[in-house]
């Protein structure tokens, strides 16, 4: 297949998965609201909460960063340029077993905020998908 054609046909399949994602009910005003609710509990949170503390001294651009990342995983759109299995490599104290409580207050959240169920469903695929990518970087042992 021609390269032109080909990277027509991913940007038109692009499209289509950006207008299936909104028709769902997800929009840039919607992830902006589930990334700062997200990351305001995820403050408190007994385990994880201490490891974002001791890495993000300064959160606006952390969170900016952030709802990028999720429009790009959930809207197909090209705005997030990070690596993310290298930064986790970074985040010392993250353990694989960290990953299912990083997942259950995602859906909690998502729960507490979606306009529905698909939309939960949606931001779940994605979220288990990398979280097990990243699990199978991270030790497993329990920290000292
Ligand atoms: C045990 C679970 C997790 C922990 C403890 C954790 C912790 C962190 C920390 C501390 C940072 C900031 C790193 C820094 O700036 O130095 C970070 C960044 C990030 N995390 Fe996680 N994370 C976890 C799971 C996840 C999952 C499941 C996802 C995706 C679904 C995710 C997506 C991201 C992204 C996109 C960034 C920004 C990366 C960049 O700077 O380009 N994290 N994480």
């Amino acid at each position: 297949m021609r390269v032109e054609l080909a990277s027509e046909l991913v940007l038109k399949k692009r499209a289509e998965l950006q207008r299936s994602s909104r028709e769902i009910g997800v929009s840039e005003e919607y992830i902006s609201m589930l990334v700062d609710t997200f990351y305001d509990r995820i403050q408190h949170h007994e385990v994880l909460g201490p490891i974002f503390a001791s890495k993000i001294k300064d959160w606006p651009p952390h969170l900016a960063k952030m709802k990028l990342f999720w429009e790009g995983v959930a809207l197909r759109s090209a705005g997030y340029q990070g690596k993310l299995m290298e930064v986790h490599a970074g985040v010392e104290q993250a353990r694989a077993w960290m990953v299912p409580q990083w997942l259950d207050l995602f859906e909690k959240t998502l729960r507490d905020t979606a306009p529905n169920e698909v939309v939960v469903e949606h931001f779940m695929l994605l979220a288990r998908n990398m979280g097990a990518r990243l699990a199978s970087t991270m030790p497993s042992a329990a920290p000292e």
